[in-house]
């Protein structure tokens, strides 16, 4: 856990959170960052706090007296978001300094008493709101509801411009010693956005249109710095993870990159006998492929790979009259999130009955994502001659449409356009 200067009376005090799935449920291989920050006018704030997962906030307390600041001269704890890994902190923190103040959303007051039983010393902040901290630090709120949950706001320091986006531009991925984006190589900052469209994908994706309406919002400030919950701080290129999190709202109604997400499942290596052909087909036709198997990978990488696909080719047998459940599971998370409007080609085995065909259109049509199907190929037991033929052909097919269709203008790569 470190702290380090953001800006002049700025700080932020971070711990990585590893070896743990984050919500209970999404696999991180290289772990998160949890960031908080404190703000110095003659007042001091600490904006959002961490989880207590292992020695946090313990850590986070004993970072306080490294940057010379004493805990009891914390006037404002701003609480930007209720979920645990910003909130899960407060209870810790009353132990040690029982008399502050929250500064948080009008939502979050409600849950404030029923997550830590927590019922008075709030002051309910809205758009437009301000915090006058002394010594010029006045800090201003807006509400961002939905990203990513319904009380969530957005702090901003008049004074360095600097957004305290909480989850909004965020990522996930552990930090060392460069939390900055300013003191990182462009293979850093590379390793940092596969990390964000990760967590844009795991976490946020499903409150796209509220994530684009943020932006917008955000948009009238005068930022130099984004400062978020989670991942590095934006000071060179503050705007850089701004248009990427626009990218990536974009995405859900596609069409995204011009990339091909392939998820495969198998239960006697019929269907995977198909898989490879598939494969070599997309790649021939020039296309950039993505291959899953479930149940053995992550939903995690999956939405993620799914996310920046404009095509998608589902493989997988019948399984009990109905679709191999591992892949009506990921599917149904897919519709969820609402991923729209992709090119898709399924094929697959049968025993003796089809059924994953019939299932898989009716998760289609149940979350309503309007994925465009080539015509689907299935076969009973392992595939023929013809079959594979069939397979290479619509391969080649949806990689000729997916080629087609990613361009949003002329000369412009789908997925690489940009609005600043
Ligand atoms: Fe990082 Fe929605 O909490």
């Amino acid at each position: 856990m470190k702290i380090s200067p953001v800006t002049d009376g700025i700080y932020r005090l971070s711990a990585n959170a590893e070896n743990i799935l984050f919500e209970g449920l999404w696999p991180i291989p290289n772990g998160v960052s949890m960031n908080s920050y404190i703000v110095q006018g003659e007042k001091t704030a600490i904006i959002d706090g961490v989880c207590g997962w292992d020695g946090v906030p313990e850590t986070l307390f004993s970072q306080f007296g490294e940057a010379g600041i004493d805990v009891n001269s914390i006037d404002y704890v701003v609480i930007n978001h209720m979920e645990p890994d910003h909130s899960g902190w407060l209870e810790e923190f009353r132990c040690i300094r029982p008399d502050f103040v929250i500064v948080t959303g009008k939502k979050a007051v409600p849950m404030l008493e029923s997550f830590y039983g927590i019922k008075n010393e709030v002051i309910e902040v809205g758009d437009g709101d301000t915090l006058d901290l002394g010594a010029g630090k006045i800090l201003s709120f807006a509400e961002i509801p939905n990203v990513h949950w319904p009380e969530t706001i957005a702090t901003f320091d008049t004074d360095s411009g600097t957004l305290f986006s909480c989850d909004a531009f965020g990522s996930f991925g552990a930090i060392s010693d460069a939390p900055y984006d300013d003191q990182l190589s462009p293979e850093q900052i590379d390793f940092f956005e596969a990390e964000a469209v990760r967590y844009y994908a795991n976490i946020v994706a499903a409150f796209s249109t509220p994530v684009k309406k943020a932006i917008e919002k955000c948009g009238s400030l005068p930022i130099k710095i984004v400062a978020p919950g989670h991942g590095i701080v934006w000071r060179r290129d503050p705007h850089k993870i701004i248009n990427d999190y626009r990218r990536y709202a974009d995405y859900q109604k596609g069409p995204a990159r011009d990339e091909i997400t392939l998820i495969w499942g198998s239960m006697y290596g019929m269907t995977e006998k198909a898989v490879a052909p598939a494969v070599e087909a997309l790649e021939s036709a020039g296309a950039k492929v993505h291959v899953h198997r479930v149940p053995e990978s992550s939903w995690g990488d999956i939405l993620a790979s799914v996310w920046t696909s404009t095509g998608v080719v589902l493989a997988m047998p019948t399984y009990e009259y109905k679709m191999f459940p591992p892949m009506a599971a990921v599917l149904d998370e897919l519709g969820k999130k609402k991923v729209q409007n992709r090119k898709a080609f399924r094929f697959g085995s049968y025993g003796w009955s089809g059924g994953a065909q019939k299932e898989l259109d009716e998760i289609i049509k149940r979350w309503k994502m309007n994925w465009e199907f080539l015509e689907p190929l299935e076969f009973k037991g392992s595939p023929g001659g013809e079959d594979i033929d069939t397979i290479r052909s619509r391969c080649r097919e949806l990689a000729r449409v997916v080629n087609k269709d990613g361009w949003y203008t002329p000369g412009i790569k789908k997925g690489d356009y940009c609005i600043s």
